[in-house]
């Protein structure tokens, strides 16, 4: 397995596999990588030829007091897991590497409507950093599927609808929620939990599966369930962020009409902040 850092070794490789006719996907990430991560790397190398995972911590979607600084960088074991995976590629540019005028000369990509509300409305320019970043990823890459987690929910939403807008075509896979024995979705960010807040943090899943409990037992008052379970977390010794229910599709309030709906959760343990979802059919 190769690691480049430029763009310029990136393209030169990928012309090579092009060339021979092979086919191209991707997984995006911020490294510090995971069984969570390392399903994605999987499910990629089951449906490609060529699998390229970039490892870069973008600073344009981090928020100004955000973890940026501290967010683990582990570059030589996450080569280990991706070798282990069946991954052909790394590709882990530096910030300079991807923005060379910096951060305020770059064009953004702004996906309206979907990037608003949960995670949009608590980490203001977050989902155009994303976005900006992964458009220059597929133009870098030029894959012809990428794959994302649905334990970002709302990511992955954003970039449904930007590679339809802009009629990019790649092919998005989403992938389930790899998770702890106890329930905690895994997270890059769980390594900053103390061994206290640990024992807490599934509560986080555990709010979202006694909510979908009740919405399958037939409740639709679905603002009471969202301030039941608001208050079940801060007992548990959580500091909800959000907690909303919503259409699986527009991630606007559901309704009692709606068929697919999620449940969006993120809340702080001390300065951690944690995100899960839980989708239900009714
Ligand atoms: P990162 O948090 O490193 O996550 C990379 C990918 O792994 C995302 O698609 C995310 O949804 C997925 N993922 C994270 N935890 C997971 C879990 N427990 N189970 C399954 N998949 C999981 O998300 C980002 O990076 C960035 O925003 C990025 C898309 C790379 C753009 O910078």
């Amino acid at each position: 397995m190769r690691t480049v850092h430029s763009l310029k070794e990136l393209r030169t490789i990928l012309r090579g596999y092009r060339q021979q006719g092979k086919t191209i996907g991707l997984v995006p990430t911020m490294g510090n990588l995971h069984e969570g991560h390392i399903s994605l790397v999987r499910k990629a190398a089951e449906m490609a030829d060529v699998v390229v995972t970039s490892i870069f911590v973008n600073p344009m979607q981090f928020g100004a007091g955000e973890d940026l600084e501290t967010y683990p960088r582990t570059l030589a074991e996450d080569q280990d897991k991706l070798a282990s995976a069946g991954n052909t590629l790394v590709f882990a540019p530096s910030a300079e590497e991807i923005y060379p005028e910096g951060l305020a000369k770059q064009t953004q990509v702004v996906v309206p409507d979907v990037s608003d509300g949960h995670c949009g409305a608590s980490r203001p320019g977050h989902f155009e950093g994303v976005a900006t970043v992964v458009t220059m990823l597929f133009n870098m890459v030029q894959p012809d599927f990428a794959v994302f987690g649905e334990k970002d929910f709302q990511q992955l939403a954003v970039i449904r609808k930007l590679v339809r807008d802009l009629m990019i075509p790649v092919d998005v896979v989403g992938a389930p929620t790899v998770r702890e024995d106890d329930g905690l979705a895994k997270s890059s960010r769980n390594g900053y939990l103390t061994p206290q807040e640990r024992q807490i943090a599934p509560a986080v899943h555990q709010t979202l599966q006694a909510t979908a409990g009740k919405i399958n037992d037939g409740r639709t008052d679905f603002q009471a369930l969202e301030s039941e379970a608001e208050k079940s977390l801060g007992d548990a010794g959580l500091r909800p962020d959000y907690f909303n229910i919503v259409n699986s599709q527009t991630l606007k309030p559901a309704t009692a009409e709606d068929r697919d709906i999620t449940i969006l959760a993120a809340a702080f343990l001390g300065t951690t902040r944690l995100i899960d979802n839980l989708s239900l059919t009714r």
